[in-house]
């Protein structure tokens, strides 16, 4: 796929940059000019996805460790000298019906996702209101919108998501930033892991007739992350071959 966004001068900060949607994204920004920041709570899978390059630099870490997210954010500032964009992508399932879930489960997802996306915003926000620029955006879901059946705890942290991004786009947007979202339906491990038979069942939901490459992704968060989206502020976006219509 032609990459037609100029990132160049930028710095992008992606959380799950390791595989999937978030590796897409990382490649996005990277092949159209950005020096970009990959977080990710996987070695091995970061050290397969990414190879060395003076505009790329990859972080073990975990974003539920909130001290250990700001230390990342602040080593990433200071090798790049700023941070515009900061993709909230990292992101997990544990799945069962709401009797069967357990306190791990629950925490869990939470914690990834809405606490791994208030613990990089937290982070990134006072660098951006500095310089007076930024590009947030967060990675919600069908599920956050609309729920799915063994889905409790995702939906309440991607519905959570929504919730936060519209919030701390009303708080940042006289600060030069927008705060968007994105809720994807793309071929990943984590769509994968649902089995054969339940992804021909979820394709067939989908008007497009098909989901998507990660690739498809990284070309919505591209155009939300452009300076030339200065105007788009708090928005849901869905990306998802008319699932949510
Ligand atoms: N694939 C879809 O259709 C779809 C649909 C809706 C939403 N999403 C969302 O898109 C995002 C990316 O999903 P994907 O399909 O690429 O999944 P994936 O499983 O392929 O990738 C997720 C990445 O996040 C990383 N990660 C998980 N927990 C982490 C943590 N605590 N700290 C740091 N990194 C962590 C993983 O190591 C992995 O690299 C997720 O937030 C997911 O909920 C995906």
């Amino acid at each position: 796929m032609s990459i037609s966004f100029d990132f160049t001068g930028r710095t992008a900060v992606v959380t799950g940059g390791a595989q999937g949607i978030g590796h897409a994204i990382a490649g996005m920004f990277h092949a159209a000019g950005a020096k970009v920041a990959i977080l990710d709570r996987d070695p091995e899978a970061l050290a397969a996805g990414w190879a060395a390059d003076d505009r790329i630099s990859t972080h073990a870490v975990d974003v539920t460790d909130t001290a250990a997210v700001a230390a990342t954010i602040a080593d990433v500032h200071a090798w790049a000298g700023g941070i515009d964009i900061a993709v909230n992508n990292a992101g997990i399932t544990r799945d069962t019906v709401v009797w069967k879930m357990t306190d791990d489960q629950w925490r869990a997802v939470l914690d990834v996702h809405l606490g791994g996306t208030f613990a990089v915003t937290r982070a990134v926000v006072p660098l951006m209101r500095a310089a007076g620029y930024g590009r947030i955006v967060n990675v919600t879901s069908y599920t956050g919108l609309h729920g799915t059946i063994g889905q409790s705890n995702y939906a309440a942290a991607k519905g959570g998501i929504v919730a936060f991004t519209k919030t701390v786009a009303k708080e940042t947007a006289r600060f030069g930033i927008t705060v968007n979202a994105i809720s994807p339906n793309a071929a990943t491990a984590m769509v994968q892991a649902v089995g054969p038979e339940r992804l021909a069942e979820m394709t067939a939901s989908v008007p497009a007739g098909r989901f998507a490459e990660p690739e498809e992704m990284a070309t919505a968060v591209g155009y939300l992350a452009a300076e030339q989206s200065a105007y788009v502020t708090g928005v849901v976006l869905p990306v998802d071959g008319g699932l949510a219509m």
